[in-house]
Order: C-alpha cells, then structure tokens, then sequence
C-alpha cells in the first residue's frame, strides 16, 4: 500500500461553508460534502497527536531507518517522504473530495509533472494530441517526443479543435483555459470522444487550481498542474502534481518520479500544504477581483482583445460556466503595441512586471517578450492578486492613461 492509499482523517472535514460572490454557480460547495474553504483548511492534516503539530514540520531524510527486508512506507528520500505524504492527500482531496481512491504524485515543479504524465504514458509509435496555444514550455516537450518516436499533433484548444485529430491517438492533452490565451474547451466533450475512441486524457489544471474547475470529475484520467501558480500562491515555490483515479497509471507516474528524480524538497512540500489552509479565501478574491477588473477593461477605449471567461461575452463564457467553479485570477489584453504596452507595465506601482501568475500580488507581463506565444506585440496577461480590488483597479486605470499620455 502505497502512503497515499492509506485513508485519513483530514480527507473527510465536517461541515459545509456558504457561496462566495464573484464565482460561478455552486463554486463553494458542490453538494452535500464540505466546502471549500473547510476542505482546504483541513486537507491531508494527520489524526490529532497529543502535543503534536497539527501539520507535522518538514521531514528531512535521505535515508530512513530500515532494518531487515526493505518494505515501504519509508525506504529512501527519493522513493517516498512523509511530508509529501501530507501533501499528496491534501491534494487529492482538494481534486476530487470524497473519493479516497484518487492518488496524487507530488513533483519538483509543474514541468516534472507534465513531463511525468507524457513520458511515463506514451512510448515510441504512439501519437499525442497537443494544444497549439499551450504553456510555451510544451513545443520543447515535442521535440523531445518526436525524438523518442512518438507522433505529435497540435490543434487550439478553442472550439474542441483538438478533437478533429485524435484519430489513432493514445493521449489527448487538454490546457483549459489555456494560458496565454484563455480559450476553454469543453473537457466532459473531449473525454466522451476520446474515451470513445479508446484515448487516454490529461488536463492541464494549472490555471483553474481544483477549486476552479476539477478535472477527474469531468471523466478526465489525469489532473496536471504546476502548483508554483495558484496553488501555492506566495511566488515563492516551484512545485506540481499529477492526480489520477487508476492505480496503475499512478504507479506507473510515481516510477517516473522515481527514475527521473524529479521530487520536491520537504520544505517546498511543507510550504505547499501550509499554504493550501488559505487557498480558497486567496482563489476567491483573486477571481472575484480578475471579473471586476475584467469588466472595469471591457469598458476601455485603450483595450482591445479582452480575455476573462467568466465575462458573459467572452467567447469561452458558456463552456467555461458549466464545468468552472471559478474563472480564474488571469485576464488577457492588448494594448496599442509594444511600447504602449511596456510603458503600461512601467507606470503600474501595485503590480509586478513578471512572470507566473496565480500569486497574492498582482503580476503583469507583455507575452510576447518570450518569443514562445502567437500572441501581438501588446499583449498582456494579468495575473490578479490578493490586493484591494480599488486599489488595483485604480492603479490599472492610472497605468493606461500615462501610458497613453506618453505616446
Ligand atoms: C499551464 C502551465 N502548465 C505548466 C507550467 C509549468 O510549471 P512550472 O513552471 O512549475 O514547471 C506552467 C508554468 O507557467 C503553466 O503555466
């Protein structure tokens, strides 16, 4: 029995918390279980031990005590360590609450996580389906694939484009919203066809956190993310994880872990899980201030190709309310063009000029700095922190008109 399996307090809190303004229909509680916040607080905590910690500090091990035959839990830091033992059931919880069955693999940052899934999954002859408008790390990940022999196809993630080549294939990798370009696909859809077509899928989760939208629930076989964003939210961890419901796909992704080495400090772990106690009150006033910021732009003469699904007439708005909880801390535009934008990011004094997204303090970025993104010169992705909605918006507001004053 792997750590994860065995069954936990923490995973099962009591009580049920009330809706949250500003987040899609039945965000805080989806029926009759804890809601959020409580799962969140509670999450992966061990039984109470008297005086104890009610979350136990970080393990530091290499080696653990093992006399005679080598069995588990603990064998040898890169094989399995309590702390991320924690983690990995708070997580679970976090991804499909209620469901004990769900196992949850902690990796060294979002990119092992991803990588983890694709590499342990697919060999030589298979084909993927990826997004064209993926995190800008993914177009590295095809060259290596194609190197090991695998076939890789791409379409957009709006409009369930992806569909259209799935023909054959063995995984289907969804990035909804993705990011930069906050298009949504519809996962229930893409899983019914690709189930159908005997297709595993994989959803990058990254952006939506579980709290915005939970993947395994909507029939996926695998819920990705880089928990460096959203999850963790403090910009100061690199982090991810992948959740599934099979057994043998999770042992299959902790063999991974364990032959890439791809694993997480225990303090980076324990960071994680502490940081996991305030998730819902952070996501929720991200994502209420992300749709307050996004309608106070929508209404912008200097702002065009305006992104936020959870705007009633942003493209994504339909797909997205019906398998979101919440819309997400990031909202996408453009500005005239890349001066107008980098002047933009200069004036701004509450928000940082940099990268990531999902953080308590508010982060912008021009994209197309990197290279990597089909984005226009001037565009922006708005990663909205925890500050006060007026002073942020105030702030936007004064940023765009000296940025226009400028010239
Ligand atoms: C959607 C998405 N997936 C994966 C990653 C990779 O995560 P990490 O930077 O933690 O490796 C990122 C990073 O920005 C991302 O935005």
């Amino acid at each position: 029995m792997s750590p994860q399996e065995q069954r936990h307090p923490g995973d099962d809190p009591g009580t049920v918390s009330g809706s949250t303004p500003g987040t899609a229909p039945g965000a805080a509680s989806d029926g009759p279980g804890p809601g959020d916040g409580t799962l969140a607080v509670r999450a992966g905590l061990p039984d109470p031990v008297k005086h104890e910690p009610t979350l136990p500090g970080p393990v530091f091990a290499a080696h653990f005590h093992l006399p005679g035959d080598p069995t588990g839990p603990y064998t040898y830091g890169r094989d399995e360590n309590p702390t991320w033992t924690h983690l990995e059931r708070a997580l679970g919880t976090l991804e499909a609450p209620g469901e004990p069955g769900v196992e949850t693999v902690v990796f060294a940052s979002g990119m092992a996580a991803v990588s983890a899934v694709l590499l342990s999954q697919l060999s030589a002859g298979d084909a993927v389906v990826l997004p064209t408008d993926g995190y800008q790390a993914l177009p590295l990940l095809h060259e290596q694939l194609r190197a090991y022999g695998i076939e890789v196809r791409t379409a957009p993630t709006g409009g369930d484009a992806q569909l259209a080549v799935l023909e054959g294939a063995r995984l289907l990798w969804i990035e909804t919203p993705s990011n930069p370009g906050l298009d949504v696909c519809d996962i229930r859809r893409m899983v019914a066809e690709a189930h159908a077509a005997g297709v595993l899928v994989a959803v990058d989760n990254t952006l939506a956190t579980p709290l915005g939208q939970r993947p395994l629930e909507l029939g996926a076989d695998f819920s990705v993310a880089s928990d460096t964003k959203g999850m963790t939210g403090h910009g100061d961890v690199l982090l991810g994880h992948v959740a599934c419901r099979d057994p043998q796909r999770a042992a299959e992704v902790r063999r991974w872990r364990k032959i890439v080495g791809a694993i997480p400090g225990p303090m980076e772990a324990w960071l994680a899980h502490r940081s996991l106690a305030t998730l819902q009150l952070r996501i929720d006033r991200q994502c209420a201030t992300a749709l307050e910021l996004a309608r106070v732009l929508a209404g912008h003469p200097d702002v065009t190709g305006l992104r936020h699904p959870g705007l009633p007439d942003d493209p994504s708005h339909a797909v997205a309310a019906r398998q979101m909880r919440r819309f997400g801390s990031v909202v996408s535009f453009e500005l005239a063009d890349r001066a107008r934008a980098e002047r933009f990011l200069e004036e701004l004094r509450l928000v940082d000029d940099a990268t990531s997204f999902g953080g308590v303090r508010s982060s912008a970025e021009r994209r197309g700095r990197w290279g990597g993104d089909a984005v226009a010169e001037g565009f922006i992705r708005f990663s909205v922190g925890a500050e006060d909605p007026a002073d942020l918006i105030a702030d936007v507001l004064r940023a765009l008109d000296a940025a226009r004053k400028a010239g």
